[in-house]
């Protein structure tokens, strides 16, 4: 990283927002990143207070927005983020926010993909699928966005293992705990 650019990110999030933490944390004491805002679409996101609390800039955007209008696009383009990084949110991007930040949107998929993904495959619903499907291995997906729903190109994996004892929730707990340590670590390895 060259000293005296600072890189900038900018987060989506569409509930608790605890990996937003993880990477905030990760990055609070970096002298060349920083987080310029976190983008929601979710009014009473608990995302919110994480971002109040740690002081950073959270805008709340609706679908209209989103999907009819050019705001959030504008948004991104006057912050100008080096990075897009999508952490636990719930809406595919559009095509045009896409083809604007080619190669510079991420995401997290709390799931080995391509088991596990597409559309109604988010959050809680994933790991209840894993758990009724008997499965001895999850894990997460961090992996580039384009136009398909969970389908850009792997960046890295990342395996954990399920235990006939473990419930859907004992599921996410692993799953997150690996995602806190790695979306920072891959985050970083792309700035470089
Ligand atoms: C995370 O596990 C993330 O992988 C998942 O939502 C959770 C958000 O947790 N994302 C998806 O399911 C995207 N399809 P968080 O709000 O506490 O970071």
């Amino acid at each position: 990283m060259q000293a005296g650019f600072k890189k900038k990110l900018v987060l989506f999030a569409s509930g608790s927002g605890t990996n937003v933490e993880a990477i905030a944390n990760y990055f609070q004491d970096h002298p060349d990143v920083s987080i310029s805002a976190v983008l929601t679409n979710k009014r009473d996101a608990k995302v919110i207070d994480r971002c109040n609390r740690l002081n950073i800039s959270v805008l709340y955007f609706n679908k209209w927005a989103f999907y009819r209008s050019d705001t959030v696009l504008e948004i991104l383009r006057k912050l100008n983020p080096d990075l897009i990084v999508l952490a636990g949110f719930m809406w595919k991007v559009p095509k045009s926010i896409v083809q604007a930040f080619e190669g510079r949107i991420l995401n997290i998929h709390p799931a080995l993909l391509p088991k596990y993904g597409g559309k109604g495959m988010y959050g809680m619903h994933v790991h209840t699928a894993v758990k009724d499907s008997g499965d001895k291995q999850t894990g997460i997906t961090i992996h580039y966005v384009n136009e398909a729903y969970d389908k850009g190109a792997i960046i890295r994996q990342a395996q954990v293992a399920v235990s006939p004892q473990d419930s859907a929730e004992d599921i996410a707990k692993k799953v997150h705990q690996l995602e806190y340590q790695h979306y920072p670590e891959v985050i970083r390895e792309l700035l470089n």
